[in-house]
């Protein structure tokens, strides 16, 4: 993680958008018109516009920062997250999350799309997010101490809040749109698993597993937001049916669960920002 160049994205963010969001919000793959269509947009800033920053690659991934309201509550979202398979390293893909937290936001809730490795799980489900496991992929915090903004051991024993989780049943309680919860796996991908591979996630614990993510969540952590997570079961892994697994499902059930997830999303921010 490089300082400098962390300050001159902020300088600069902080210039284009003039906003201090409460709330920051990460869409997962398929997920990215929640944007467009449930928040009031007061800006956005293409990652592109900002020097030093790295930017999505991936063509459902808008790559930018809307700051808005959703229900008068001021958020930033990426519209569009930054992943380690696209070959930046893991420290540049988690500075847009990091940005967020800087500008203001001291909320995360991060979204994905996640593949079932518990039998528990179905496509379609949600899962909330109680902790994870980083697999194979390096540590977003690697490199130079960012003393000013974080300790040099950040402590990950609580990353995911209670409070948040707790609040997120609340919220799904309301609308009546069932969710789970588990472990969460993040892989360096850009393949998916092997059947193998997906029985060792199973025997360490994972209930779910994907490509992003969990760095994100240890980065927030790390600069002390209250983090929150939620995954929408895309797929069965790898060994689990006797079909393929391919972008194209994972997007097919992104539209899919879209309603819900919106409905979803809107009432946990209005949880987590409750008086
Ligand atoms: N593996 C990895 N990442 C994923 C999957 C999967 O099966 N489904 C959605 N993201």
């Amino acid at each position: 993680m490089d300082d400098i160049k962390l300050q001159k994205a902020l300088e600069i963010l902080k210039k284009k958008a003039e906003f201090k969001p409460e709330i920051a919000i990460v869409l997962g793959s398929g997920l990215g018109s929640f944007a467009d269509e449930c928040v009031k947009i007061h800006k956005t800033v293409d990652y592109k516009e900002i020097e030093g920053m790295p930017y999505s690659t991936v063509s459902d991934h808008k790559g930018r920062f809307v700051f808005g309201y959703i229900s008068d509550i001021p958020v930033v979202i990426m519209q569009g997250r930054v992943h380690y398979y696209e070959g930046y390293d893991v420290s540049e893909a988690v500075m847009p999350v990091m940005l967020m937290g800087l500008m203001g936001a001291k909320t995360l809730l991060l979204t994905n799309a996640a593949g079932a490795v518990s039998f528990n799980l179905l496509p379609g489900d949600f899962m909330i997010i109680e902790d994870h496991i980083s697999w194979f992929v390096p540590s977003p915090l690697r490199g130079k101490h960012l003393e000013t903004i974080m300790p040099r051991y950040p402590d990950m024993s609580n990353i995911y809040d209670k409070k948040l989780i707790q609040m997120i049943y609340t919220a799904s309680d309301k609308i009546h749109i069932p969710i789970k919860k588990g472990t969460y796996l993040q892989t360096s991908g850009p393949q998916f698993e092997t059947p193998a591979e997906i029985k060792m996630a199973r025997a360490f614990g994972a209930t779910a597993l994907g490509m992003s993510t969990a760095c994100e969540a240890a980065a927030a952590n790390a600069i002390g937001m209250r983090v929150s997570g939620i995954c929408y079961i895309s797929n069965l892994c790898a060994g689990m049916s006797n079909s393929p697994i391919t972008a194209e499902e994972v997007y097919e059930k992104a539209n899919e669960v879209l309603p819900s997830f919106k409905k979803l999303i809107i009432e946990c921010v209005k949880e987590f920002t409750k008086k």
